[in-house]
């Protein structure tokens, strides 16, 4: 199997080198890593390549920034070149950068397999270009690895076919936990810094919606200023710096003493960062769910959050962009030793670290049965069946009985429920089927006919 990976920035080389790892493993997976150049700087790509130890990339695709629409575009074309050159069996991305979704839209266009990893995320917030490419891309793929339940269920809700959808975990959770040690072992960033553990906040700060507007980024700059009880290091992302100095926020900062302004670190260096620090300030994706997985109190500077498991186990509070808030809950948490126990002692709800080999033992499987990529054909329809009968009657017995799909459950309150082909059809639900008219008419009829039997 010729499995080609590609990843666009950060966040993406991170979360696919568990799988990458995995792939590299197997004897009959051959791996064709690409860069599609979203990111460029050393420091926002090839140093995380190097430092993961993973292949270098056998390519690099010629994109760099630009408008949503110009990024997305030079990653379409350019991607077209080099599935055509390779042939992939299968094309993984992986999170809601444009790089995904263009790559998406190529591959589903010469009809390669695309597999998502991390899928179904939502924030439900049409405000964030995030999470356009992440809903959009859903529709490319054929292979859905949901991190989570919930998750899956967004798919569904969304009229994504079970059948694309596997629960996985997420990979940030075996990259935190395979690197951990690592960076416990091999990083010297707290004596750099003079800090101590638990004595430092930690900053991260990058999303359009924060630091592309002067009136949101001025308000979180000023309570970081608020905030002097400890030193709050801030390694900041290129988007943050250049708006930094487009607002003219940079010259508030110096002089404050306790915020430490550093370019964007290592990933052990920030990993050892995150597991010292006594508080995590973020309006990063990849942040909350680290810092969940590490057991960091974790502050989100948004309004929304498409990992709603890290705010519900109580490891994460969303405090938005507003100062007094920020500050307020800030000190809060460093206060509230309740907090932290509790948190320690949470399950953690995003994965169990081996989501990396479970995503390579499906693609092998799925390419080896061929089954999901056959392009359906025929008069296909959709119908909705409160199910009367059909009791004691699995989801794979009523298929394989009426030759229909089942594309989705309903609860008795309407609700979506996850389900697999062993899941037994309770009467009471409603079912979603697909399949040809004829066939969903005979269904419909068997339903009522076996209701006269009960
Ligand atoms: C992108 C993703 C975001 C992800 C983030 C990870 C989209 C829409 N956004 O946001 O989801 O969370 O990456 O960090 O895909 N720049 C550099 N050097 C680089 C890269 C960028 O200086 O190597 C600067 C440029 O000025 C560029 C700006 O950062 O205009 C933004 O980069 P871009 O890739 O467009 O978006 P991010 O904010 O990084
Ligand atoms: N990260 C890093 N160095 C930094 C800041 C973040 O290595 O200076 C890592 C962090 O551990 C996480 C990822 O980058 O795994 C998050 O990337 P980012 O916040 O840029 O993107 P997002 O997760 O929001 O898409």
């Amino acid at each position: 199997m010729k499995l080609m990976l590609v990843a666009g920035t950060r966040p993406e080389v991170i979360k696919l080198a568990p799988v990458i790892r995995a792939a590299e493993k197997q004897e009959s997976v051959e791996t064709v890593f690409v860069g599609s150049g979203q990111h460029y700087d050393a420091e926002m790509f090839d140093n995380f390549v190097k430092e993961l130890e993973l292949p270098k990339p056998t390519r690099y695709l010629k994109t760099g920034s630009g408008t949503q629409a110009e990024q997305t575009a030079k990653i379409l074309v350019e991607s077209e070149k080099v599935l055509k050159e390779f042939k992939p069996d299968l094309v993984l991305v992986e999170g809601d950068t444009n790089t995904v979704l263009a790559i998406g839209i190529a591959t589903v266009k010469l009809h390669i397999p695309l597999g998502h990893v991390e899928a179904g995320l939502r924030s439900y917030d049409r405000g964030m270009p995030e999470e356009i490419n992440r809903t959009l891309v859903a529709n490319c793929a054929e292979l859905n690895f949901a991190p989570t339940e919930k998750a899956a269920l967004n798919l569904i809700y969304e009229g994504i076919t079970p059948w694309k959808i596997y629960v996985t975990g997420n990979t940030i959770v075996d990259a935190c936990l395979q690197n951990v040690e690592i960076a416990g072992k091999k990083s010297k960033i707290m004596e750099e810094l003079g800090l101590k553990r638990g004595g430092f906040i930690l900053v991260t700060l990058h999303r359009v919606e924060n630091v592309d507007r002067k009136e949101k980024f001025s308000q979180i700059i000023d309570a970081f200023i608020d905030l002097k009880e400890l030193p709050l290091i801030f390694p900041i992302h290129p988007r943050s710096r250049k708006m930094l100095e487009r607002f003219d926020l940079a010259l508030k900062i110096e002089g404050t003493g306790h915020i430490k302004l550093i370019k964007p670190l290592g990933y052990l260096d920030f990993l050892w960062l995150l597991n010292n620090c006594a508080v995590v300030l973020t309006d990063s994706g990849g942040v909350q769910e680290e810092a969940l997985t590490l057991k960091v109190p974790c502050i989100t500077l948004r309004d929304s959050t498409e990992r709603p498991e890290t705010v519900m186990v109580g490891g994460n509070i969303l405090v938005g962009a507003r100062k007094e808030k920020i500050v307020k809950t800030t000190r809060k948490i460093l206060r509230d030793e309740e907090f932290i126990n509790r948190l320690r002692s949470v399950e953690n709800p995003l994965g169990d670290g081996r989501a990396g080999e479970r995503i390579v033992e499906i693609c092998k499987k799925e390419i080896e049965r061929k089954e999901a990529f056959l392009l359906e054909t025929g008069l296909l329809s959709y119908m909705i069946l409160p199910i009367k009968a059909f009791n004691k009657i699995t989801v794979k017995e009523l298929e394989e009985k009426m030759k229909v799909k089942i594309t989705a459950i309903y609860n008795e309150d309407g609700e979506p429920e996850f389900f697999d082909k062993e899941t037994v059809i309770k009467k009471g639900t409603f079912l979603r089927l697909k399949g040809e008219k004829q066939r969903l008419i005979k269904t419909q009829k068997m339903n009522n006919e076996e209701n006269k039997k009960f």
